[in-house]
């Protein structure tokens, strides 16, 4: 029997610089993206990989939603790239940019599929990178008047916006590792600032859709991380995952950005540098944050812990992705309980998915059986974790087409839609036709 309520909402997901190419078409501005994938000096991208044809989803975009309609996609989460709309990110509107939007939400909806709005997908307006990006605080302003623009237009068309996605990855990424573009490699104070930026560019942003939107109409913020699942299921185990998860030493955190923006905190467990930002904050910061409406949970990969809290060390041969990440669907069970008993908001996973090297068999298909069993067993083991009483309104699947993969380009698959990159042409993989099943009947055929 499927644990997933009547009203469950089934989608995919996607971001512009992944999809869209077009990259200097139509007054588009340049973005942080291009200009890392374009440097000379440095090969930040294997291959020298672009995003700028990607799958060229700014040409043919409807016969992406025509390929949705047709494997019963519900719900489409897409960003808009912002230096497509306004080209210098703060100046004057690129009427054709938006224009693009308009199409794309109006040919959605004409398929009965709901879009949902990401504003802000990494990619950065450049002239904005030159103003000292997220280190700014100006930005928080710039972003609010931005995410007005878009609301202003979809009022009425889309019901759910996203702010940020993934602040940790904008921040460890973009400032501190610096394998993502700006390409930053900053201290931990200044790693801190950015996140406290991005929470209150989160909190303006919200505020700005709310007054022009109304109520009815949802924001969220959609964290990532790496959480814990217990090797027993016992209360001590649950307990010792839950203590894991939100533990910073683990580096990979949701918490790192969630406790500041709902709690108006950092964990004890914070290091050094976050402490010495956080005693620097003025408390009236903090009335400025808003808490999100919902969580969009992005959930890939878990660790294991004993009932000390130790993680378990993965046994050779442990089951991995293409990019080698474990395999682990328990973590899509105990994960959105523990997001929910520290934060209680509803949540949405608006990204989960498998990364493999598919390939085109002699028969013309792509045959990729490893997607389906990873995404069968995540699914499973979400339908728990709602019967264990974790209120998970809607599951979307990253992604719908291959795609640009950051720093990884177009090495990794995690499409239900292969594309040839050399053509554009699209082939759906068995498991589009897989999810399509599951949809239809709202997880029963698991
Ligand atoms: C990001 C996506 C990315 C996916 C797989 C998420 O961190 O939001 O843009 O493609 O993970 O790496």
């Amino acid at each position: 029997m499927s644990h997933f309520p009547k009203d469950f909402v089934w989608g995919v997901a996607c971001a512009s610089y992944q999809c869209e190419g077009a990259w200097n078409e139509d007054g588009k501005g340049p973005n942080i993206w291009d200009d890392f994938c374009h440097d000379v000096t440095y090969e930040y991208v294997k291959n020298r990989d672009t995003g700028d044809v990607a799958c060229d989803s700014y040409h043919r975009f409807r016969e992406d939603v025509a390929l949705m309609k047709a494997h019963n996609i519900q719900v489409y989460r897409f960003s808009i790239s912002w230096a497509r709309v306004i080209p210098d990110g703060e100046g004057e509107v690129n009427e054709k940019g938006l224009q693009f939007y308009d199409d794309l939400v109006e040919e959605l909806l004409a398929n009965g599929i709901e879009p949902w709005i990401t504003l802000y997908h990494w990619d950065l307006p450049s002239a904005l990178q030159n103003k000292g990006g997220w280190l700014n605080r100006d930005l928080v302003e710039i972003f609010g008047r931005y995410a007005a623009i878009i609301a202003e237009r979809f009022k009425g068309r889309v019901q759910r916006f996203m702010t940020l996605n993934e602040p940790q990855c904008i921040a460890q990424c973009g400032y501190q590792n610096g394998n993502h573009a700006p390409g930053l490699k900053l201290g931990e104070e200044k790693v801190a600032l950015v996140y406290h930026n991005l929470c209150l560019a989160h909190s303006e942003a919200q505020r700005r859709i709310k007054a022009i939107c109304g109520d009815d109409v949802k924001v969220g913020a959609v964290p990532c991380g790496t959480l814990a699942y217990p090797e027993t299921d016992t209360p001590a185990g649950r307990e010792a995952a839950y203590h894991a998860s939100f533990d910073l030493r683990q580096g990979w955190n949701f918490n790192i950005f969630l406790d500041s923006l709902i709690l108006h905190r950092y964990d004890d467990s914070a290091s050094e540098g976050y402490k010495r930002f956080a005693a620097t904050i003025d408390p009236a910061d903090w009335e400025l944050m808003e808490t999100p409406d919902f969580l969009g949970l992005n959930i890939y990969q878990g660790f294991m812990v004993d009932e000390q809290g130790r993680e378990i060390k993965r046994y050779p041969g442990f089951p991995l992705t293409a990019c080698k990440w474990g395999i682990t669907p328990e973590v899509m069970r105990y994960g959105p309980q523990h997001i929910y008993r520290r934060y209680g908001l509803p949540m949405y996973i608006t990204e989960n998915g498998l990364s493999c090297n598919d390939v085109v068999y002699l028969d013309g298909k792509v045959h990729d059986a490893k997607r389906i069993d990873f995404l069968n067993r995540y699914l499973l083991e979400l339908g728990k974790g709602i019967a264990d009483g974790a209120p998970v309104l809607g599951y979307l699947q990253w992604s719908f087409l291959d795609n640009f993969e950051w720093s990884e380009g177009y090495n990794e698959r995690f499409g239900l839609i292969y594309v040839d990159y050399r053509t554009c042409q699209r082939i759906p993989k068995d498991s589009a036709a897989w999810y399509a099943k599951v949809i239809e009947t709202n997880g029963e055929s698991l």
